[in-house]
């Protein structure tokens, strides 16, 4: 068996393995899942399907076995717990003899980032990069994907909301991030312990992005920079953790300092072309 996903039955997990399959034979395909039954559709393609858990260091040993290359996609928890399943995993692939371990990051990993899950994202870093392994690490920047949440809200009010000030980020389409994780996975040794930064070709400010929502949907909509402690209460009351509000809020502070407006070139030559804009994938979300 030449490739393992993790994660497959989430949605970066699920759109990587989808490009894999376009790149390389199902039956050199495989993925580690909490949940099997959830990944039957896979089975059905011809995809070896696995039991591993991050929190269960002989389950994904055994889930990654007979492996010569493994995407490690980052897991959802608070920072302690996901620092250890990280690890967990890292020590799996060790273990178990992988060769090369391909790793999601996120932009700008610093430990005292005010985005508060980026110290989790420095710690596999640097837990990857020391364990002797092969790697590659993908510093994922934020999901355009996200942006769609707020226009249901801006549809009926008119209002886009988020406490981001002029901050600028590179937001990139989510499919975009899996292609070129699937082009990575599948070439691994054009990859050896590269560390790409993976962007979208312009930093967009909220403005910009409630103008394009207008234009796209022919609706009088603005943006409302909302005080940090009113969108934390927002999240909350959506019945988000306390890290997970923590996190969010902290990233748009992060914004806001301009820590997400630094482009890359990495993803456009991952993927031999410019990524997809803000523009084109709302565009494409909205307009049907
Ligand atoms: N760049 C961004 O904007 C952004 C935004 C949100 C999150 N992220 C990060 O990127 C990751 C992938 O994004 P996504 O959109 O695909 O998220 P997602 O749909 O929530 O998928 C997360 C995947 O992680 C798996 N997972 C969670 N805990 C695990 C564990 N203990 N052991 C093994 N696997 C575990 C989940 O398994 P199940 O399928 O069994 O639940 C799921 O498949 C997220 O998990 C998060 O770390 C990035």
């Amino acid at each position: 068996m030449k490739y393992l996903v993790t994660g497959a039955t989430g949605q970066l997990g699920g759109l990587v393995v989808k490009h894999l399959l376009d790149r390389v034979a199902a039956s050199d395909i495989a993925v580690s899942v909490r949940s099997p039954e959830k990944a039957s559709g896979l089975t059905a393609l011809g995809v070896d399907v696995r039991h591993g858990d991050f929190d269960d260091l002989a389950l994904t040993t055994a889930a990654f076995r007979g492996v010569e290359t493994v995407l490690i996609i980052s897991a959802e928890a608070d920072n302690a717990t996901r620092i250890r399943q990280h690890r967990t995993a890292i020590d799996a692939a060790k273990a178990a003899g992988v060769g090369h371990v391909t790793y999601t990051s996120v932009v700008d990993p610093r430990p005292d980032s005010a985005f508060t899950y980026a110290a989790i994202h420095a710690d596999t870093e640097q837990y990857l990069a020391a364990s002797g392994l092969k790697y590659t690490v993908l510093r994922n920047s934020f999901y355009a994907d996200l942006l769609l949440a707020g226009v249901p809200h801006a549809l009926e009010t008119g209002d886009y909301a988020a406490p981001a000030g002029q901050g600028r980020i590179t937001y990139v389409p989510r499919n975009e991030l899996a292609l070129a994780a699937a082009s990575v996975l599948a070439n691994p040794a054009d990859h050896v312990n590269k560390t790409y930064n993976l962007t979208g070709a312009k930093a967009v400010s909220y403005d910009e992005i409630a103008a394009m929502i207008a234009s796209i949907t022919g609706k009088e909509i603005r943006y409302v920079d909302l005080p940090p402690a009113v969108y934390s209460d927002i999240l909350k009351s959506f019945g988000l953790p306390e890290h997970g509000v923590t996190a969010i809020v902290g990233l748009y502070e992060a914004a806001r300092a301009g820590d997400y407006e630094p482009v890359s070139t990495d993803l456009a030559t991952l993927l031999g072309r410019q990524p997809q804009s803000v523009q084109d994938f709302l565009t494409g979300a909205l307009r049907n």
